[in-house]
Formats: C-alpha cells, sequence, structure tokens
C-alpha cells in the first residue's frame, strides 16, 4: 500500500460517524484500493492516445508503472499512432476556430502542432516559428495551397498517418509557393491559413489577440481586464462616453482596449482575404479594417505601422509572469516570443494537458502544485517538451477513476 494511501485509509476512520459520507467515501477507496497497474496501464494509454492498447503495450507499461516509471509507460501510450491522429487532433482543433469546436477537418494550424509535439520541437515557438507542417510532396492531392484547406482534408481522407514522419513534414512557411511572409514575419500558428481564416476575418483583428489570450495564457478578456493601464492607444473607433456616459467608457471598455488595443497593433498588416480565400499580409501597409468607424472618437489612436507594447507586464496582470526579451516590437512574430516567454504560457499548456488527459481541471492545491511543477520541466533547460507535460500530467491522475 502507497504512503498517501494509508494516510487516506485513515482519514476515512476518522470520517467514520459521518455515516453516509463514510460510506460513499469508503466506496470509492475500495476502488482505487482494487485498481492495479494494469488498470493505471490501460487508463493512461486511454487518456494519452484514445484508444485502448494492445495487450503487449499494456502490459510493457504496467510494468513500468510497477517499476515507478510512469513516464517510460506514457512514453509508449505516445508512440500509438493515434496519440497523433486521433487525441492531439481533438486537443488542437478547437483553438483553431472561434467556436471552439473540435468538429472540424484538420488544417494547417491543427497539423503544425501535432508535428510540433511529434518532432520535439520546443514549444514556446508555436506563436513565433517560421515553421509548419504539410503532407509530403504529392502524397495527395492537391498539395499545400494558400487558398483553400483542400490539402488537409485530403490528407484526413486519405487516412494519412500522422505520427509518421515521411506522411507530416516540417517546412517553412516563408518558402511556401505563394507565400506573402518572410522568415522573419511568420509567426507559428498564428500565420497559419486556418488561424487567419478564423480570427483576421471581419472584424478589426483584436480577435487574432483574443482567441491567442484564450488558447495560449488560459485568459479571456474581462480576466485581462484592467484600468490602471495608459489609455493611449484605445483606438478611435471606441467610443468614449458609450450611450452617452463616460463612466461605462472608463469602468468597462478602458480596461480590455488599454492592454489590448496596445497589442493588437501587431496584427496591422494582416487581412482575410474571403474571395481569394487566403491570408493578406501587406508589409509596411497597415490594412483598412485598423482604420473603420474612425470618426467614433477621433483623438483616439491611429494605427499607423504593426507596433505593439506590452502595457500588461505592470499592473494585475504582470502575475501572468512576462519574461520575453522586450516589452514592445513590431509585428505577430515578436508578440508571440512575448506570449511564449510567459510563465503563465507554460502552466496554460499545462493545464490544457491537464483537462485532456485527467478530464477535469484542476480540484485542489495537489493538483496545483502538480501543475506548477510540470510547468518547470516544461520549461527546464528551454526544452518546452509537451511530450514531457503529457507524461507528468497522465503520471498525476492515474490513480484517478
Ligand atoms: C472584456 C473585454 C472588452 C470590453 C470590456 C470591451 N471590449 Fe470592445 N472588444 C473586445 C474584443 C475582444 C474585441 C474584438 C472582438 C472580436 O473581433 O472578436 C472588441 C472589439 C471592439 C470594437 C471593434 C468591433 C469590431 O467589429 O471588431 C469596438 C468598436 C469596441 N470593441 C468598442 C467597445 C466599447 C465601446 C466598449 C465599452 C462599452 C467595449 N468595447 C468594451 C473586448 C472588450
Amino acid at each position: 500500500m502507497s504512503h498517501a494511501m494509508r494516510r487516506r485509509s485513515g482519514e476515512s476512520g476518522r470520517r467514520g460517524r459521518f455515516f453516509l459520507a463514510g460510506l460513499a467515501l469508503l466506496f470509492a477507496q475500495t476502488a482505487v484500493a482494487q485498481m492495479d497497474d494494469t488498470d493505471r496501464a490501460r487508463r493512461m494509454h486511454d487518456r494519452i492516445a484514445g484508444v485502448p492498447p494492445s495487450a503487449a503495450v499494456l502490459s510493457q507499461m504496467a510494468a513500468h508503472i510497477g517499476n515507478s516509471r510512469p513516464d517510460l509507460a506514457a512514453e509508449l501510450a505516445m508512440q500509438n499512432p493515434a496519440f497523433y491522429n486521433v487525441s492531439l487532433k481533438n486537443f488542437v482543433t478547437p483553438w483553431t476556430n472561434e467556436a471552439s469546436t473540435v468538429f472540424a477537418p484538420l488544417n494547417d494550424y491543427t497539423a503544425t502542432v501535432i508535428g510540433m509535439v511529434r518532432d520535439d520541437v520546443p514549444f514556446n515557438l508555436v506563436l513565433s516559428e517560421d515553421i509548419i507542417y504539410t503532407g509530403a510532396n504529392n502524397l495527395v492531392t492537391p498539395n499545400y495551397e494558400q487558398t483553400s484547406n483542400a490539402h488537409y482534408e485530403a490528407l484526413e481522407e486519405a487516412g494519412a498517418d500522422l505520427s509518421n514522419p515521411a506522411v507530416l513534414v516540417r517546412r517553412m512557411q516563408s518558402t511556401l509557393p505563394g507565400s506573402q511572409i518572410s522568415a522573419n514575419e511568420a509567426a507559428g500558428v498564428v500565420t497559419t491559413r486556418a488561424a487567419a481564416e478564423a480570427f483576421f476575418s471581419g472584424g478589426t483583428n483584436r480577435a487574432m489577440w483574443r482567441f491567442t489570450a484564450i488558447n495560449y495564457l488560459c485568459r479571456d478578456m474581462e480576466q485581462l481586464h484592467d484600468v490602471t493601464r495608459p489609455g493611449d492607444w484605445i483606438r478611435q473607433d471606441v467610443s468614449r462616453s458609450p450611450g452617452g456616459d463616460s463612466e461605462i467608457f472608463l469602468n468597462n471598455c478602458y480596461g480590455c482596449h488599454a492592454g489590448m488595443d496596445s497589442l493588437a497593433g501587431a496584427y496591422a498588416y494582416f487581412e482575410w482575404d474571403a474571395t481569394a480565400g487566403r491570408m493578406i499580409h501587406t508589409p509596411g501597409v497597415v490594412q483598412a479594417k485598423n482604420l473603420i468607424n474612425g470618426n467614433v472618437f477621433p483623438y483616439g489612436h491611429i494605427t499607423t505601422d504593426n507596433g505593439w507594447v506590452n502595457l500588461w507586464r505592470e499592473g494585475s496582470n504582470s502575475l501572468l509572469g512576462w519574461r520575453g526579451a522586450s516589452d514592445r516590437g513590431f509585428g505577430a512574430k515578436s508578440l508571440g516570443a512575448e506570449i511564449g516567454a510567459s510563465r503563465a504560457f507554460s502552466v496554460c499548456q499545462v493545464e490544457k494537458v491537464f483537462k485532456h488527459v485527467c478530464f477535469h481541471g484542476p480540484k485542489n492545491q495537489t493538483d496545483r502544485d502538480a501543475i506548477e511543477a510540470i510547468a518547470d520541466t516544461f520549461e527546464e533547460n528551454g526544452e518546452y517538451n509537451l511530450k514531457d507535460v503529457f507524461a507528468g500530467v497522465a503520471a498525476h491522475c492515474m490513480n484517478e477513476e
């Protein structure tokens, strides 16, 4: 019996007089006590790969768990092609659309994350690297196209095995045919076609910031809201007295737009062209969408280039642990690096894997401590290896029902 279990049995004894609660606890603990290494291995495999293990893999994993090496068991589960083709695909797909739905075809964004995980590409580069994964040349028809997602849908229809490096291949966005982006402008998944379609279409490109924050900092705008930041980046289109009430502006609109508008300028040269079905990038030329409704408040900020400043390095959002090279820069790439360097980024990636593998968010201090510790491992030596995160999280919740 493990130390933890002994401690828990003692607790249940003391609580015995709370009859019903005690009884429920007893049942739960009997179940835990009866769970053996094979059960743990099976659960771990199901949760990592999304499919049951073969008998051979199951017994190898159980043996690793018996030898107190759950990390090796997790590695075996991640060798199952379904880890890439099923589990990671379902993990990433919701990040690639505004509705956060898993029911969407494979696309260049999803494929790029899957490839980065497979090849141990440091994951803090996900928002800043000149990287994209496509099917191998002429594997399916068509090859990668700037103007459609057909390549990825063809891969999916062909049942292409994304775990195979000869099938899903690492390339550079800047060298793809028809690319409008150079190596020092490509910003990882932010400048994929799927992200552009989802977050640069319509609106004012602030959506790209909002969804990057949701998916990579695990925070929506309400949580970033801070009315103490300087407001000089708030654009002209934001009314300073909505409904004739400047208090609403100061207490509400300001809290999001002060920090967000100073960041979202990074995307000023991007647009989604729905007619052509592709991302447009015009270095040096601000897209018109950044300047619409300038008459709402003519004294507001006018976007003249793709500069950004992270005003949230100070105030309540300093808690996100910003550690990037600079609090300001130009373009999506340097902004992506700023996000990837933050502590919040690391913790967020662990939290996402935790929910995916454990089927729930952190419930107690033990869970939260585990998340911080796994985030430390994630950052160790700048490796940012997402497979290590899956292994750490799977070991943490392998005893759960
Ligand atoms: C909780 C954060 C938050 C608050 C508060 C907020 N906004 Fe926004 N605002 C956003 C985000 C995020 C977007 C980008 C929306 C998108 O495209 O998904 C946005 C977009 C806008 C836009 C551009 C519309 C467009 O089509 O993209 C205007 C104008 C605007 N907000 C004005 C206001 C005003 C006026 C208020 C106060 C009454 C306000 N906002 C309060 C977050 C906020």
